[in-house]
């Protein structure tokens, strides 16, 4: 049979080329995101107040006169990737003489990259995109054929601050989830960081005691309040006690066995309060069934990112419920919060 023999297989191959050439590129879209947050050109249509021109946007974040042309360019591309939306308008120029000019604005995802609001999820873009997030990649041949374990060590001082924008996030999304904390008389909050995400729970429920928990080292320099405590120790030893305990973006980090014994260190620390105790996971939950491929694609991707970072493992269903049987846990539920996160409540 020759090659592109009929008219099929011709437009079959071409939709081959164009499915693998996408991927292979797909990594500009995110380096040009990248370019833009670290340019600040959401910031800059954002004090500007209105839709700018690529020449005032130029003009504001201080460009090269000889970049407005490629400026332009990455507005382009940006524009269709949903990050920014372009308008035609009668040229505000003094003596415009009736023509039009191109203005782009902010759209919801860019608005995500402002940085004095606390939705900011600039931090993230840097985290994930910082060459030595990108490098680990280029030896992944080498760690498939040796028995290495990791491919890269978490750097934790920018982990925990990307993790911090993150929780931010979370502000919104307590309110949705708020009643799965009414009537705890007290939290801990495992792997909890510097507590962001803690603060927010306590400023929802002041009466409720609740503590951060992590490496000694992280919650070394933290001050708490009355009803806000800082603990150090470790989460494969043993875990403060509580009425629930919060595990979000923890057991993602670690294996099936690690996680397992986290989950049991959780189920001891509720122990106090018999059948009433729980544990609160927010994490990622693959459900090809129920998700868009879209958003099945950047769980996939997410669980591809904690393999190589930290050997740990994004899960679906089958795989949470193995984890939380295995740690002797009764039953659980799982919901999808945050667009792309699940609660998973387990019960004893
Ligand atoms: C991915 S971060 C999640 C932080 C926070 N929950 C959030 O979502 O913003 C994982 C946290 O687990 C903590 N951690 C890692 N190993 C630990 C251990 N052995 N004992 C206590 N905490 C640990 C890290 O210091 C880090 O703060």
């Amino acid at each position: 049979m020759g090659f592109c023999s009929n008219g099929r297989e011709e437009s079959e191959m071409y939709h081959a080329q164009i499915h693998l050439y996408k991927h292979v590129y797909n990594f500009v879209s995110s380096m040009a995101l990248k370019s833009a947050m670290e340019l600040g050109v959401a910031d800059a249509i954002h004090s500007h107040g209105e839709a700018m021109t690529v020449s005032e946007l130029a003009s504001a974040l201080k460009l090269h006169p000889s970049k407005v042309s490629v400026l332009h360019r990455f507005m382009r591309l940006l524009t269709h990737n949903g990050f920014f939306a372009k308008t035609t308008v009668a040229s505000r120029k003094e003596g415009g003489g009736g023509g039009e000019e191109t203005v782009y604005d902010l759209t919801p995802p860019s608005k995500l990259l402002i940085r004095s609001k606390s939705t900011c999820l600039a931090p993230i873009v840097k985290g994930a995109l910082h060459s030595s997030s990108i490098d680990m990649w280029h030896s992944s041949k080498k760690w498939f054929t040796e028995d290495e374990k990791e491919l890269s060590l978490y750097e934790s001082a920018k982990g925990e601050k990307a993790m911090a924008a993150d929780s931010g996030m979370l502000k919104i999304a307590l309110e949705e989830c708020k009643h799965v904390f009414e009537g705890l008389g007290s939290l801990v909050d495992v792997g909890g960081g510097t507590g962001t995400l803690t603060r927010l729970i306590n400023e929802l429920f002041p009466h409720m005691k609740c503590t951060v928990f992590d490496q000694p080292q992280v919650v070394a320099n933290m001050t708490g309040t009355e009803n806000l405590n800082f603990i150090g120790g470790d989460i494969f030893k043993s875990i403060p006690s509580a009425d629930a305990v919060l595990l979000k973006w923890v057991l993602h980090d670690w294996n099936d066995e690690l996680s397992v014994k986290i989950l049991k260190n959780c189920k001891e620390a509720i122990s106090g309060k018999g059948k009433e105790g729980k544990v609160i996971i927010i994490d990622i939950a693959i459900d090809e069934t129920s998700d868009d491929r879209e958003l099945t694609e950047l769980k996939m991707d997410y669980d591809l990112v904690m393999l190589t970072m930290f050997n740990g493992k994004e899960r679906d269903r089958k795989e949470w419920e193995k984890i939380i049987y295995d740690a002797g846990f009764s039953s659980y539920d799982i919901t999808p919060i945050c667009g792309f996160k699940s609660l998973i409540q387990l019960y004893p």
